[in-house]
């Protein structure tokens, strides 16, 4: 079964992204296993890296080690959330030592909007193309999320929801079957 480290960009306990991410989690049983990043991490700074924080060293190792990556990243003002960024940077660096080139990478993300976190996903795409990821292309998943969809829990409510997430899943399942490193 392969590893995936998953990012979701916000840090709030009801976060939509989160239990939204459970449900992928729930749907990917017996294909991908999911760990959960700690993305609450200081603010970028260069200057930090002469005594990198614990959590920066932990998240680089992480990336390192897993088979693959899921973003479940929220969308702010049009954009992505600086959690997402933040932890995107901090992966990034030191400059020659970035943890990103070669990983399978997927991108999805919820939000209660009728465009689902698309133009979050967008930006976050051209970074992770400019960091040397392989970003899975399609199926692109831009969640509505509605609380008769998917539980507290992480429960898909909805089968029609369900398959549809699950043809998700099946697809990042074969994406870092084939490039994850
Ligand atoms: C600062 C801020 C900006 C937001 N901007 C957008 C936006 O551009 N598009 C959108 O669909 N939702 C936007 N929202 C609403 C979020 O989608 C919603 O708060 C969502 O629940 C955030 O994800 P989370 O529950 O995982 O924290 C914004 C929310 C905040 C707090």
């Amino acid at each position: 079964m392969k590893n995936i480290l998953v990012f979701v960009g916000s840090l709030r306990a009801k976060s939509i992204n989160r239990t939204y991410a459970h449900a992928l989690e729930k749907l990917a049983a017996g294909k991908l296993a999911f760990t959960y990043a700690d993305l609450d991490l200081p603010l970028y700074n260069d200057d930090l890296w002469s005594s990198p924080p614990a959590k920066v060293v932990t998240l680089k190792d992480q990336i390192k080690a897993a088979d693959g990556i899921l973003f479940v990243t929220p969308e702010y003002n049009r954009s992505l959330p600086a959690v997402t960024k933040n932890a995107v940077d901090w992966g990034s660096r030191p400059f020659g030592q970035s943890a990103w080139a070669g990983k399978a990478v997927g991108i999805t993300g919820a939000s209660p909007g009728s465009i689902g976190t698309a133009v979050a996903q967008s930006q976050l795409r051209s970074s992770l193309v400019i960091l040397e990821t392989h970003v899975m292309g399609g199926p692109e998943v831009y969640f509505t999320f509605k609380p008769d969809l998917i539980d507290d829990d992480g429960n898909v409510l909805n089968d029609k929801t369900a398959q549809f997430l699950t043809g998700f899943i099946e697809k990042l399942a074969d994406w870092v079957g084939r490039y994850g490193s």
